[in-house]
């Protein structure tokens, strides 16, 4: 099958990678309005799955940080994903780190950012999120990832996640709490020891009475990195559990550079995504299955550029899975392969 995106591919990579980013959600939302993208995405794949008390329509997800503000909810829902997550969301707006801060690594299907949860802040994240068609209308899945901002002090990070999370909650079928971006000075930190257990115990009560103060309970999913020793996993999965926190999401970006050594942008400080973080985040599920209750909800994300990659996370012990570098490089129709390779599989089995 031709696809178009091999086209537009080589304009779009010889402008700057942020400014392609903003102008092709500025234009998939004109697009989408003027009715123009259904036709180029074509049917959404239906591969109903039920996980943490909601039904998903397929099991391929957005992942964070490609629509921070949730400005084009509804452009992005017609790519026929079967849950979309938006943010990073900090509770106050903030500009994030200068420019550049988005690097491609095309020779390795990669990318490096250090954006530093750039975003307009909760407000006007949740006006958009409340203007959207497909949540509010269509029964569109959304998830809602919350961050600190740079300016709180680490040590009171766990204030703006409930600042975050009481904002948020009444709008999200999902709630991740994102610990495991690179570019928050000391945000990893919170992924273990006493930081992890103080910030989860707080959100897990938190969350407990939202749901009985708006009448629904919304599962809360936390998003770790690809950079852990086996120990510290192990230990995130006892607190997972032993809190009753509804689910993970494997993987962030990865600080490692050994797969794309000798590159120019090689050594450009921040996360780095696609295909050479596939095996790290695999390798973290599946330790994370290992030490987790069989039927523990788990989503993967790292890596995934074709269905096989997202085949290999299923393998690997994931529930759902969730793509964004694979977008950049493959472009849209990679929904629609991987939603229907997951299908077969299931049906396969
Ligand atoms: C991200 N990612 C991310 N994750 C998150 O939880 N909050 C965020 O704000 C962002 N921002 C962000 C920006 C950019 C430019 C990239 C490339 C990535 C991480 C993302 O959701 C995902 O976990 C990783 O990129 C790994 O998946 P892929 O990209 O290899 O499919």
């Amino acid at each position: 099958m031709i696809n178009p995106y091999s086209a537009i591919r080589p304009w779009l990579f010889a402008i700057d990678a942020e400014k392609a980013h903003e102008m092709v959600l500025a234009s998939m939302t004109v697009m989408s309005k003027a009715g123009l993208l259904k036709v180029a995405s074509g049917p959404v794949c239906d591969d109903p799955f039920e996980l943490m008390g909601l039904k998903f329509r397929n099991r391929v997800g957005l992942a964070a940080g490609l629509d921070k503000n949730a400005a084009h909810i509804d452009a992005l829902a017609q790519l026929g994903f079967g849950f979309i997550e938006v943010g990073t969301v900090t509770p106050k707006a903030q500009a994030g780190n200068p420019k550049p801060r988005m690097f491609r690594l095309p020779e390795h299907e990669a990318l490096i950012n250090r954006l530093g949860f750039n975003n307009l802040g909760v407000d006007t994240f949740l006006s958009n999120v409340q203007r959207s068609r497909w949540v509010n209308e269509q029964g569109g899945l959304i998830g809602l990832n919350i961050g600190k901002n740079a300016s709180t002090p680490i040590e009171q990070a766990t204030n703006d996640y409930v600042i975050a999370l009481r904002a948020v909650y009444p709008y999200a079928a999902y709630i991740t709490v994102n610990i495991s971006s690179p570019n928050t000075k000391n945000l990893r930190q919170l992924q273990s020891g006493h930081e992890f257990e103080q910030l989860l115990t707080t959100l897990k009560m938190e969350q407990s009475a939202l749901a009985i103060k708006h009448k629904r309970a919304a599962p809360m999913l936390v998003k770790i990195a690809p950079d852990l020793e086996d120990d510290q996993i192990e230990a995130i999965a006892k607190t997972l559990n032993r809190l009753k926190i509804d689910g993970v999401i494997a993987t962030n970006t990865t600080l490692n550079r050994a797969a794309v050594e000798g590159h120019p942008h090689a050594q450009e400080a921040g996360g780095l995504s696609g295909a050479p973080v596939l095996q790290a985040s695999n390798s973290v599920i599946k330790k994370l299955r290992a030490a987790l209750p069989s039927k523990y909800p788990i989503v993967g994300v790292g890596g995934i550029m074709s269905a096989a990659d997202a085949q290999s996370k299923i393998a690997a012990g994931a529930d759902l899975v969730q793509i964004y570098t694979g977008l950049i490089y493959s472009g849209p129709q990679l929904v629609g392969e991987i939603a229907h390779g997951l299908k077969q599989l299931r049906a396969a089995k």
